[in-house]
């Protein structure tokens, strides 16, 4: 496989084409930022733990009927993916109230919801990323109303099970971030990635968060947070 041209530069990640027609090679990187871009920093070792983890995820996703864009790993913070074309809303779940969800509705972090909720937001470094309604959607031509139920069903698909997963390593899925994009044949294929960057993990003993918000706040022990959220996936192991 020769990695070519890079085509995409994000915050957290490279992307390459490659000599196949269908591949990208995603490298991860250990840049951190937050607010948009206006917080910047640097989580040592966090594209090996991100690169790890998604590949983890992505593959106990796909052995339960999630179809995803992991292909192979080919190095501690390179992978093959299926080369797709990036549907631009990104997909959050929530199951408990946390970030802007509770900033913006006045509601304590940690608060109950009486079932696992959907929200779309628009993927546009310029405007923010804002929130956007399944009118807005629609009005703007973002993705049609089938496309939006699709994209719902496998958010919650996903939220099921990675819910049950983490329970078992004694981590409550409060809410993550997907990005999911077309592929060559049409498929919607779930992308990006899946890892500390794009999830709040809270250890459901302590409360102790495990994720980028100890980046976001300064609540320092961000490294050994990542450490930590790969470890127990790799001894709880990723469980079919
Ligand atoms: O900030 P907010 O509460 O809306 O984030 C919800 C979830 O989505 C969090 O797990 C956060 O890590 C993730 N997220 C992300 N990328 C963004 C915005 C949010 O991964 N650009």
């Amino acid at each position: 496989m020769e990695v070519l041209e890079q085509i995409y530069e994000g915050k957290a990640k490279k992307v390459f084409a490659t000599d196949h027609p269908d591949y990208y090679l995603v490298r991860y990187k250990d840049d951190a930022t937050a607010f948009n871009g206006e917080k910047r920093g640097t989580i040592k070792g966090k594209g090996e733990i991100n690169n790890r983890m998604s590949n983890l995820l992505f593959q106990y996703l796909a052995k339960n009927g999630v179809p995803n864009h992991f292909v192979e790993e080919v190095s501690a913070c390179e992978t093959l993916v299926r080369r797709v074309e990036i549907i631009p809303l990104e997909v959050v779940v929530r199951n408990l109230a946390a970030g802007s969800m509770a900033k913006r509705l006045g509601l304590v972090e940690g608060t109950h919801l009486d079932e696992p909720i959907v929200e779309f937001y628009y993927k546009d470094d310029a405007l923010g990323d804002p929130l956007v309604t399944e009118d807005h959607i629609r009005v703007l031509h973002i993705a049609t109303p089938q496309d939006v139920e699709e994209l719902r069903n496998r958010a919650l698909e996903v939220n099921r099970l990675l819910l049950a997963q983490f329970l078992q390593l004694g981590v409550q899925l409060v809410d993550f971030k997907l990005e999911f994009g077309f592929a060559e044949d049409g498929q919607i294929l779930l992308a990006d990635e899946i890892s500390p960057d794009t999830c709040r993990f809270w250890d459901i003993e302590t409360g102790e968060k495990l994720d980028k918000d100890r980046f976001r706040r300064d609540l320092g022990g961000v490294e050994e947070a990542y450490q930590e959220m790969l470890r127990r996936l790799l001894t709880g192991g990723a469980q079919s």
